[in-house]
């Protein structure tokens, strides 16, 4: 049955064994340098039993940084460390992508280098503090506005990070363009607060975003580059006036890129429906997501409103979780205390799972 969820398909030019995906997860454990250790190593390939593997949020370069022990994928060090990670999945079978993340304002200074700038479209503070080192909520940097002749080289570090994601080894790339990060500033009419030709309009808001997909299609393949959006979240200071109208204009503006997939982080809004407005406006495969359980996503699928479907939560928990849906097996229950422990060779919460039998 093709729209079962164990039955294979093709997202864009990846080929995915069945239908389940791992959803992008930052766990903060990356190693010195922030490059992925060997504990991610396992982590990942424990997992690789999704149809594919969508990495935690990793930033294209040292400024896209925010938060604690997040890896990157700007130096030779971690391309070295992430190869291991897609040579591991690769060889169980899996597929994974990562997903490039870079915060903007969404950042605390003593998370990353001390050399490294907090940009934004505007210079406006994410009002909501974020774990510093130590784990305990602290106030966000103050972000500088990027001037006009400046987006072509934060364009040309997601890249560069594109670029070494396949040298890497891994299948491609997934815009995040949610939870109130870089891209999302430049989507809500509250961050950004341009004169440019990237701010105002929504087609001048979403001008930003295209022009990075299209460097990303350009650099690496439409066929591997996937985009992450939540329309209408308020997360880390977002309070669009008009997320219908923002997405509708985004979506389209991106057709004609034949881009993978459109990753949906499905909330309720006031007036739409997000996934509606995905289907409206997106002509290619969707990935669902959000609190689905296997009985919730097979009806996604059955119904032909998503090709595959995305779980967070459940796969901390249970690696082997295509395995444990394909048997009806219980799932277990992942510790919420040790999502994010910042210890990066702390195998507790992390990899000590076990998989049935
Ligand atoms: C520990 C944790 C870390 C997360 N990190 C990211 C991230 O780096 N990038 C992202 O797009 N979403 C991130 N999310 C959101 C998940 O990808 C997913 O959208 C969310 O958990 C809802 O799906 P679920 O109900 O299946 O868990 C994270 C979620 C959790 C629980």
């Amino acid at each position: 049955m093709s729209d079962d969820l164990f039955s294979p398909c093709k997202l864009g030019d990846i080929e995915l064994a069945n239908r389940i995906v791992m959803a992008p997860m930052t766990r903060d454990r990356a190693g010195p340098g922030d490059v992925p250790t060997d504990l991610m190593v396992e982590y990942y390939r424990q997992r690789a039993g999704a149809g594919l593997i969508v990495t935690e949020g990793t930033q294209p370069s040292p400024t896209g940084k925010g938060y604690w022990r997040t890896p990157g994928i700007h130096s030779a060090e971690q391309v070295a460390g992430w190869r291991k990670v897609a040579d591991a999945v690769h060889a169980e079978g899996g597929r994974i992508v990562m997903q490039l993340m870079h915060v903007g304002r969404a950042a605390v200074a003593a998370n990353k280098d001390p050399a490294a700038e907090t940009v934004a479209p505007s210079a406006i503070r994410c009002p909501d503090p974020i774990p510093g080192p130590d784990g305990v909520p602290v106030e966000t940097a103050m972000p500088r506005a990027l001037a006009t002749d400046e987006i072509a080289g934060v364009i040309a570090e997601f890249v560069h990070a594109a670029r070494n994601a396949r040298a890497a080894g891994l299948d491609g790339v997934e815009l995040h363009c949610a939870s109130g990060y870089l891209p999302m500033q430049f989507l809500s009419s509250n961050t950004n607060q341009r004169t440019d030709g990237y701010g105002g309009t929504a087609a001048n808001r979403v001008r930003f975003v295209v022009e990075l997909l299209e460097a990303l299609a350009a650099e690496i393949g439409p066929g591997r580059v996937g985009l992450r959006i939540c329309p209408g979240v308020r997360f880390n200071g977002m309070d669009d006036a008009d997320p219908a109208e923002t997405y509708a204009t985004l979506l389209q503006a991106t057709g004609h890129l034949g881009l993978a997939y459109c990753h949906l982080i499905h909330i309720p809004n006031d007036g739409f429906d997000a996934l509606d407005l995905v289907r409206t406006n997106w002509t290619g495969a969707v990935i669902e997501n959000c609190g689905l359980t296997q009985e919730k996503a097979q009806g996604v699928l059955a119904q032909g409103k998503a090709d595959a479907v995305s779980f967070g939560y459940l796969f901390i928990g249970n690696p082997d979780l295509v395995e444990r849906f394909r048997q009806g097996a219980p799932l277990a229950k992942a510790d919420r205390e040790t999502f994010y422990t910042g210890h990066g060779d702390d195998a507790r919460g992390y990899t000590d799972y076990p998989a049935l039998g």
